[in-house]
């Protein structure tokens, strides 16, 4: 009697395994999940799932460390959300902006430079670790960060809540 309960909950728990991850993939998966707004004139932008896979690589390996989730370590105030991506001057929130972002990063009002500040490949000298990014390495992180809400809902917002 113990011994059939046991064979049934791991039934059980395998089964919830594969109905949770089964949906994560429907989500990461589809075209229109990877296409997002090229600028703020309405043109889109749409990832091959490898430029995906490589932003997310490159995301991991860069941005993580202070982005985790879409968050913002030291700043709760400017995350990657995309609320506080819209916001910002000029706004963050399309594929080009981000590029613009990690190549002449300013403050969130646009006012100030930020280069000595923030990664970024305009300043090798100081930010060897992006010294190799080509453009398409750009793209697809600006790419990654803009689609990486639709996949976690808890993406953006304060690390304290
Ligand atoms: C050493 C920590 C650190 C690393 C590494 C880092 N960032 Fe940031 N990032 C910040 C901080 C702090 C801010 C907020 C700056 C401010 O006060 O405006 C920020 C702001 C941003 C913004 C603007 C957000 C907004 O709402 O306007 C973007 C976009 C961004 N980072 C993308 C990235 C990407 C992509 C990477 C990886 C290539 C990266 N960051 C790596 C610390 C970091």
């Amino acid at each position: 009697m113990v011994k059939r309960f046991f064979w049934v909950a791991i039934a059980t728990v395998f089964f919830l395994f594969h109905l949770s991850v089964g949906s994560v993939n429907a989500v990461e998966l589809t075209e229109a999940t990877r296409t997002i707004p090229y600028d703020g004139t309405g043109k889109t932008a749409t990832l091959t799932e490898q430029e995906f896979a490589n932003g997310q690589r490159l995301f991991v390996q860069e941005c993580t460390q202070c982005h985790l989730q879409g968050k913002t370590k030291t700043n709760n105030n400017v995350s990657l959300g995309l609320s506080d991506l819209a916001k910002a001057e000029p706004p963050r929130d399309t594929l080009a902006a981000i590029v613009d972002y990690l190549t002449n990063p300013t403050s969130y009002d646009g006012e100030d430079d930020y280069k000595e500040l923030h990664p970024n490949v305009s300043r090798p000298d100081i930010y060897p670790e992006l010294k190799n990014w080509t453009k398409q390495d750009l793209t697809d992180v600006a790419g990654y960060t803009l689609i990486a809400p639709r996949l976690d809902e808890r993406w953006g917002g304060t690390i304290y809540f």
